[in-house]
Protein backbone atom coordinates (compact mmCIF):
# COMPACT_ATOMS: atom_id res chain seq x y z
CA UNK A 1 0.00 0.00 0.00
CA UNK A 2 2.46 2.33 1.26
CA UNK A 3 4.72 1.72 -1.61
CA UNK A 4 2.33 2.43 -4.39
CA UNK A 5 1.45 5.78 -2.59
CA UNK A 6 5.47 6.70 -3.05
CA UNK A 7 5.31 5.81 -6.38
CA UNK A 8 1.38 7.24 -6.92
CA UNK A 9 2.85 10.54 -5.27
CA UNK A 10 5.60 11.10 -8.14
CA UNK A 11 3.66 10.24 -10.74
CA UNK A 12 1.02 12.83 -9.67
CA UNK A 13 3.37 15.61 -8.78
CA UNK A 14 4.74 14.79 -12.52
CA UNK A 15 0.90 14.98 -13.47
CA UNK A 16 -0.04 18.51 -11.54
CA UNK A 17 -0.97 21.84 -12.96
CA UNK A 18 -2.19 24.49 -10.05
CA UNK A 19 0.29 26.92 -10.01
CA UNK A 20 0.70 28.38 -6.87
CA UNK A 21 2.68 31.81 -5.43
CA UNK A 22 5.25 31.54 -3.02
CA UNK A 23 4.93 35.54 -3.32
CA UNK A 24 8.52 35.66 -3.86
CA UNK A 25 7.82 38.35 -6.54
CA UNK A 26 6.73 40.74 -4.14
CA UNK A 27 10.12 41.41 -2.40
CA UNK A 28 12.08 44.37 -3.77
CA UNK A 29 15.97 43.93 -4.18
CA UNK A 30 18.27 47.10 -4.65
CA UNK A 31 20.34 47.02 -7.47
CA UNK A 32 24.41 47.66 -6.19
CA UNK A 33 26.06 50.00 -8.92
CA UNK A 34 29.24 50.00 -6.83
CA UNK A 35 29.34 46.34 -5.30
CA UNK A 36 33.34 46.35 -4.87
CA UNK A 37 33.79 42.70 -5.14
CA UNK A 38 35.70 40.43 -7.43
CA UNK A 39 33.27 38.19 -8.92
CA UNK A 40 36.00 35.19 -7.98
CA UNK A 41 36.01 36.02 -4.63
CA UNK A 42 32.32 36.09 -3.74
CA UNK A 43 32.06 32.50 -1.46
CA UNK A 44 28.79 30.72 -1.11
CA UNK A 45 30.03 28.56 1.22
CA UNK A 46 28.42 28.28 4.73
CA UNK A 47 27.89 25.74 7.22
CA UNK A 48 24.86 23.81 8.04
CA UNK A 49 24.66 20.84 10.54
CA UNK A 50 28.15 21.39 11.46
CA UNK A 51 29.96 20.34 8.02
CA UNK A 52 31.00 23.35 5.33
CA UNK A 53 28.80 23.33 2.55
CA UNK A 54 29.86 24.81 -0.80
CA UNK A 55 25.83 25.86 -1.57
CA UNK A 56 23.19 27.30 0.52
CA UNK A 57 20.87 24.56 -1.60
CA UNK A 58 19.86 21.26 -0.24
CA UNK A 59 17.79 18.69 -2.03
CA UNK A 60 14.70 18.19 0.15
CA UNK A 61 12.89 15.16 1.17
CA UNK A 62 10.96 13.59 -1.04
CA UNK A 63 10.75 9.30 -1.81
CA UNK A 64 12.42 5.86 -1.30
CA UNK A 65 10.34 2.52 -0.75
CA UNK A 66 9.76 1.68 -4.40
CA UNK A 67 11.54 0.44 -7.10
CA UNK A 68 10.90 3.89 -8.96
CA UNK A 69 12.02 5.72 -5.96
CA UNK A 70 14.65 3.79 -5.51
CA UNK A 71 15.97 5.24 -9.23
CA UNK A 72 14.78 8.38 -8.13
CA UNK A 73 17.34 8.71 -5.24
CA UNK A 74 20.17 7.30 -7.16
CA UNK A 75 20.19 10.24 -9.56
CA UNK A 76 19.26 12.95 -6.81
CA UNK A 77 22.24 11.44 -4.43
CA UNK A 78 24.47 11.53 -7.60
CA UNK A 79 23.65 15.03 -8.25
CA UNK A 80 23.86 16.16 -4.40
CA UNK A 81 27.03 14.56 -4.32
CA UNK A 82 28.57 16.31 -7.39
CA UNK A 83 27.66 19.86 -5.79
CA UNK A 84 28.21 18.99 -2.31
CA UNK A 85 24.13 19.80 -1.11
CA UNK A 86 23.16 17.91 1.55
CA UNK A 87 20.13 15.82 0.86
CA UNK A 88 16.78 14.56 2.67
CA UNK A 89 15.36 10.93 1.78
CA UNK A 90 11.96 10.86 1.85
CA UNK A 91 9.46 9.02 4.83
CA UNK A 92 11.61 5.94 5.92
CA UNK A 93 8.36 4.69 7.78
CA UNK A 94 8.39 1.92 5.18
CA UNK A 95 11.77 1.18 5.87
CA UNK A 96 10.99 0.81 9.73
CA UNK A 97 8.59 -2.26 8.43
CA UNK A 98 9.62 -4.00 5.14
CA UNK A 99 13.17 -4.48 4.85
CA UNK A 100 13.38 -5.02 1.56
CA UNK A 101 12.72 -1.09 0.92
CA UNK A 102 15.74 -0.05 2.90
CA UNK A 103 18.15 -0.39 0.07
CA UNK A 104 16.00 2.69 -1.85
CA UNK A 105 17.37 4.61 0.77
CA UNK A 106 20.61 3.48 2.10
CA UNK A 107 21.92 4.00 -1.82
CA UNK A 108 21.62 7.24 -0.77
CA UNK A 109 24.63 7.47 1.85
CA UNK A 110 26.66 5.14 -0.56
CA UNK A 111 26.75 7.41 -3.19
CA UNK A 112 26.61 10.68 -0.86
CA UNK A 113 29.36 9.28 1.84
CA UNK A 114 30.83 12.14 3.66
CA UNK A 115 28.29 14.58 2.40
CA UNK A 116 25.12 15.74 4.38
CA UNK A 117 22.85 13.18 4.68
CA UNK A 118 19.18 13.91 6.32
CA UNK A 119 16.72 10.79 7.68
CA UNK A 120 12.85 11.74 7.56
CA UNK A 121 10.07 10.18 9.62
CA UNK A 122 6.11 11.91 10.97
CA UNK A 123 5.56 13.74 13.92
CA UNK A 124 4.16 9.83 14.85
CA UNK A 125 7.63 8.47 15.13
CA UNK A 126 8.70 6.79 18.67
CA UNK A 127 11.93 7.57 19.89
CA UNK A 128 13.23 4.54 18.82
CA UNK A 129 12.13 4.69 15.20
CA UNK A 130 13.72 7.78 14.96
CA UNK A 131 17.02 6.48 15.83
CA UNK A 132 17.14 3.38 13.54
CA UNK A 133 16.06 5.50 10.59
CA UNK A 134 19.16 7.84 11.46
CA UNK A 135 21.24 4.81 12.34
CA UNK A 136 20.51 3.29 8.70
CA UNK A 137 21.55 6.41 6.60
CA UNK A 138 24.44 7.24 9.20
CA UNK A 139 22.14 10.66 8.84
CA UNK A 140 23.69 13.77 9.89
CA UNK A 141 19.60 14.82 11.24
CA UNK A 142 16.69 13.86 10.96
CA UNK A 143 13.33 15.57 9.65
CA UNK A 144 10.11 15.27 11.55
CA UNK A 145 7.50 16.02 9.00
CA UNK A 146 4.01 18.06 9.72
CA UNK A 147 1.73 17.22 7.31
CA UNK A 148 -1.97 17.41 8.60
CA UNK A 149 -3.45 18.99 5.52
CA UNK A 150 -2.20 16.14 3.36
CA UNK A 151 -3.32 13.24 6.19
CA UNK A 152 -6.54 14.90 6.03
CA UNK A 153 -7.52 14.87 2.33
CA UNK A 154 -6.09 10.75 2.35
CA UNK A 155 -8.66 8.42 2.58
CA UNK A 156 -6.41 6.66 5.08
CA UNK A 157 -5.06 9.39 6.37
CA UNK A 158 -4.59 10.40 10.40
CA UNK A 159 -7.00 11.77 11.69
CA UNK A 160 -6.07 11.92 15.30
CA UNK A 161 -2.75 14.80 16.04
CA UNK A 162 -3.36 14.74 19.79
CA UNK A 163 0.69 14.42 21.44
CA UNK A 164 2.58 15.29 18.51
CA UNK A 165 4.30 18.17 19.57
CA UNK A 166 4.82 15.96 23.17
CA UNK A 167 6.32 13.19 20.96
CA UNK A 168 8.63 15.80 19.21
CA UNK A 169 9.95 16.75 22.43
CA UNK A 170 10.96 13.42 23.72
CA UNK A 171 12.52 12.55 20.30
CA UNK A 172 14.72 15.61 20.52
CA UNK A 173 15.78 14.84 24.18
CA UNK A 174 16.72 11.30 22.71
CA UNK A 175 17.99 12.41 19.25
CA UNK A 176 21.96 11.83 18.89
CA UNK A 177 21.47 14.28 15.73
CA UNK A 178 19.68 18.18 15.38
CA UNK A 179 15.92 17.33 14.63
CA UNK A 180 14.94 19.14 11.87
CA UNK A 181 10.80 19.67 11.52
CA UNK A 182 9.14 20.20 8.24
CA UNK A 183 6.15 21.32 6.30
CA UNK A 184 5.63 19.84 3.20
CA UNK A 185 4.45 22.68 1.30
CA UNK A 186 1.76 24.32 3.65
CA UNK A 187 3.49 26.82 5.38
CA UNK A 188 4.40 26.86 9.27
CA UNK A 189 2.87 29.89 11.11
CA UNK A 190 4.76 32.08 14.11
CA UNK A 191 2.85 30.10 16.21
CA UNK A 192 3.34 26.84 15.52
CA UNK A 193 7.04 27.96 15.23
CA UNK A 194 6.94 29.47 19.01
CA UNK A 195 5.79 25.90 19.98
CA UNK A 196 8.68 23.80 18.30
CA UNK A 197 11.17 26.43 20.27
CA UNK A 198 9.60 25.80 23.44
CA UNK A 199 10.16 22.26 22.95
CA UNK A 200 14.02 22.32 22.58
CA UNK A 201 13.75 22.49 18.40
CA UNK A 202 16.19 24.68 16.35
CA UNK A 203 15.55 23.47 13.17
CA UNK A 204 12.83 24.38 11.17
CA UNK A 205 12.03 24.13 7.31
CA UNK A 206 8.62 26.66 6.53
CA UNK A 207 7.88 24.41 3.37
CA UNK A 208 5.62 26.87 2.31
CA UNK A 209 3.13 27.28 0.09
CA UNK A 210 3.41 28.12 -3.74
CA UNK A 211 5.44 25.24 -4.84
CA UNK A 212 4.33 21.29 -4.45
CA UNK A 213 1.09 21.45 -4.06
CA UNK A 214 -0.42 18.10 -2.06
CA UNK A 215 -4.07 18.99 -2.17
CA UNK A 216 -3.70 19.04 -5.49
CA UNK A 217 -1.44 15.49 -5.67
CA UNK A 218 -3.57 13.91 -3.26
CA UNK A 219 -6.49 14.55 -5.05
CA UNK A 220 -5.42 12.96 -8.11
CA UNK A 221 -5.10 9.56 -6.17
CA UNK A 222 -8.55 9.84 -5.36
CA UNK A 223 -10.57 11.89 -8.40
CA UNK A 224 -14.09 11.15 -7.12
CA UNK A 225 -13.01 13.29 -4.10
CA UNK A 226 -13.01 16.75 -5.19
CA UNK A 227 -10.98 19.14 -3.61
CA UNK A 228 -10.04 21.72 -5.78
CA UNK A 229 -11.22 24.23 -3.80
CA UNK A 230 -8.50 23.22 -1.20
CA UNK A 231 -5.84 23.88 -3.20
CA UNK A 232 -5.15 27.21 -2.46
CA UNK A 233 -4.82 26.82 1.03
CA UNK A 234 -1.73 27.25 2.87
CA UNK A 235 0.93 30.02 4.14
CA UNK A 236 3.34 31.65 0.93
CA UNK A 237 6.59 31.01 1.72
CA UNK A 238 7.97 34.82 1.61
CA UNK A 239 5.40 34.97 4.56
CA UNK A 240 6.05 32.21 6.45
CA UNK A 241 9.44 33.12 6.75
CA UNK A 242 9.50 37.00 7.23
CA UNK A 243 6.84 35.81 10.11
CA UNK A 244 9.17 33.31 11.72
CA UNK A 245 12.08 34.93 11.46
CA UNK A 246 10.33 37.90 13.91
CA UNK A 247 10.54 35.69 16.35
CA UNK A 248 14.22 36.31 16.55
CA UNK A 249 15.52 33.40 17.98
CA UNK A 250 19.32 33.11 18.12
CA UNK A 251 19.11 28.84 18.04
CA UNK A 252 16.57 28.71 15.25
CA UNK A 253 18.05 27.66 11.93
CA UNK A 254 15.23 28.70 9.27
CA UNK A 255 15.21 25.98 6.33
CA UNK A 256 13.02 27.91 3.14
CA UNK A 257 11.32 25.82 1.00
CA UNK A 258 8.03 25.35 -0.91
CA UNK A 259 8.01 26.84 -4.35
CA UNK A 260 11.80 27.55 -4.74
CA UNK A 261 13.02 26.72 -8.56
CA UNK A 262 15.34 29.88 -9.50
CA UNK A 263 18.23 31.46 -7.80
CA UNK A 264 16.24 34.80 -7.53
CA UNK A 265 14.16 32.43 -5.21
CA UNK A 266 17.29 31.63 -3.52
CA UNK A 267 18.53 34.73 -3.05
CA UNK A 268 15.03 36.29 -1.81
CA UNK A 269 15.05 33.73 1.05
CA UNK A 270 18.66 34.16 2.20
CA UNK A 271 17.68 38.51 2.24
CA UNK A 272 14.72 37.15 4.35
CA UNK A 273 17.06 35.58 7.20
CA UNK A 274 16.90 32.31 6.41
CA UNK A 275 20.17 29.86 6.76
CA UNK A 276 19.08 27.33 3.88
CA UNK A 277 17.10 26.79 1.02
CA UNK A 278 15.65 23.69 -0.12
CA UNK A 279 13.98 22.06 -3.58
CA UNK A 280 11.38 19.15 -4.01
CA UNK A 281 9.94 19.17 -6.90
CA UNK A 282 11.35 21.57 -9.50
CA UNK A 283 14.52 18.98 -9.20
CA UNK A 284 12.10 15.75 -9.47
CA UNK A 285 10.90 17.81 -12.54
CA UNK A 286 14.27 17.95 -14.33
CA UNK A 287 15.48 14.76 -13.34
CA UNK A 288 12.36 12.69 -14.45
CA UNK A 289 11.81 15.11 -17.79
CA UNK A 290 15.51 15.87 -18.84
CA UNK A 291 17.92 13.63 -16.95
CA UNK A 292 20.61 13.51 -15.03
CA UNK A 293 23.25 15.76 -17.48
CA UNK A 294 20.05 18.38 -17.78
CA UNK A 295 19.67 18.68 -14.14
CA UNK A 296 23.43 19.32 -13.34
CA UNK A 297 22.88 22.28 -15.79
CA UNK A 298 19.57 23.58 -13.95
CA UNK A 299 22.41 23.14 -10.85
CA UNK A 300 25.18 25.12 -12.60
CA UNK A 301 22.54 27.95 -13.49
CA UNK A 302 21.33 28.84 -9.93
CA UNK A 303 24.71 28.84 -9.19
CA UNK A 304 26.25 31.01 -11.41
CA UNK A 305 23.23 32.93 -11.20
CA UNK A 306 23.49 33.44 -7.72
CA UNK A 307 26.57 34.51 -7.42
CA UNK A 308 25.51 37.28 -10.16
CA UNK A 309 22.53 38.13 -7.77
CA UNK A 310 25.21 38.15 -4.65
CA UNK A 311 27.28 40.75 -6.59
CA UNK A 312 24.45 42.99 -7.94
CA UNK A 313 23.18 43.33 -4.09
CA UNK A 314 26.72 44.22 -3.01
CA UNK A 315 27.25 41.23 -0.65
CA UNK A 316 30.19 39.11 -1.02
CA UNK A 317 29.06 36.39 1.43
CA UNK A 318 25.84 34.89 2.81
CA UNK A 319 25.78 36.43 6.28
CA UNK A 320 25.96 39.98 3.78
CA UNK A 321 23.24 38.45 1.93
CA UNK A 322 21.35 37.99 4.51
CA UNK A 323 21.60 41.08 5.78
CA UNK A 324 20.55 43.39 2.28
CA UNK A 325 18.04 46.08 2.66
CA UNK A 326 14.73 44.68 0.62
CA UNK A 327 11.48 45.85 0.46
CA UNK A 328 7.90 44.56 0.59
CA UNK A 329 5.09 44.95 -2.25
CA UNK A 330 1.98 44.07 -2.67
CA UNK A 331 -0.02 41.02 -1.42
CA UNK A 332 2.73 40.35 1.03
CA UNK A 333 2.61 43.80 2.19
CA UNK A 334 -0.96 43.63 2.66
CA UNK A 335 -0.68 40.15 4.48
CA UNK A 336 1.93 41.40 7.09
CA UNK A 337 0.11 44.67 8.09
CA UNK A 338 -1.65 43.69 11.74
C1 LIG B 1 7.36 15.45 -0.99
N1 LIG B 1 7.57 16.00 0.27
C2 LIG B 1 7.87 15.17 1.36
N2 LIG B 1 8.21 15.71 2.56
C3 LIG B 1 8.55 14.92 3.61
O1 LIG B 1 8.89 15.46 4.68
N3 LIG B 1 8.52 13.55 3.48
C4 LIG B 1 8.19 12.94 2.31
O2 LIG B 1 8.20 11.70 2.21
C5 LIG B 1 7.83 13.76 1.20
N4 LIG B 1 7.48 13.22 -0.01
C6 LIG B 1 7.31 14.04 -1.13
C7 LIG B 1 7.08 13.46 -2.38
C8 LIG B 1 6.95 14.27 -3.50
C9 LIG B 1 6.73 13.64 -4.84
C10 LIG B 1 7.05 15.68 -3.38
C11 LIG B 1 6.94 16.58 -4.57
C12 LIG B 1 7.24 16.24 -2.15
C13 LIG B 1 7.46 17.46 0.51
C14 LIG B 1 8.75 18.22 0.17
O3 LIG B 1 9.83 17.82 0.97
C15 LIG B 1 8.55 19.75 0.27
O4 LIG B 1 8.29 20.08 1.62
C16 LIG B 1 7.40 20.27 -0.59
O5 LIG B 1 7.32 19.54 -1.78
C17 LIG B 1 7.55 21.75 -0.95
O6 LIG B 1 8.73 22.00 -1.71
P1 LIG B 1 8.75 22.18 -3.31
O7 LIG B 1 8.38 20.84 -3.89
O8 LIG B 1 7.73 23.21 -3.67
O9 LIG B 1 10.16 22.54 -3.64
Amino acid sequence: MRKYRKTEHIENFLRSTYVGDPLFSDIFLYNDSLPEINYDEIDTSLNFLNKKVKFPLMINAMTGGSDLSEEINRSLANVAAEYDLPMAVGSQTIALEDKDSRKSFEIVREIIKDGIVISNLSGFASTEDAKLAVDLLRADAIQIHLNPAQELVQVEGERNFCGILNNIEKIVNTSEVPVIVKEVGFGMSQKTVKKLHDVGVEYVDISGYGGSNFFEIENLREPNADISDLFSWGIPTALSLIETKKLDYDDMHLIASGGIKTSVDIVKSLCLGADMTAISGEILSYIVRGGYEYTLRYIDGLMEKTKMLMMLNGAKNISELQKVDYKVTGKLRELLED
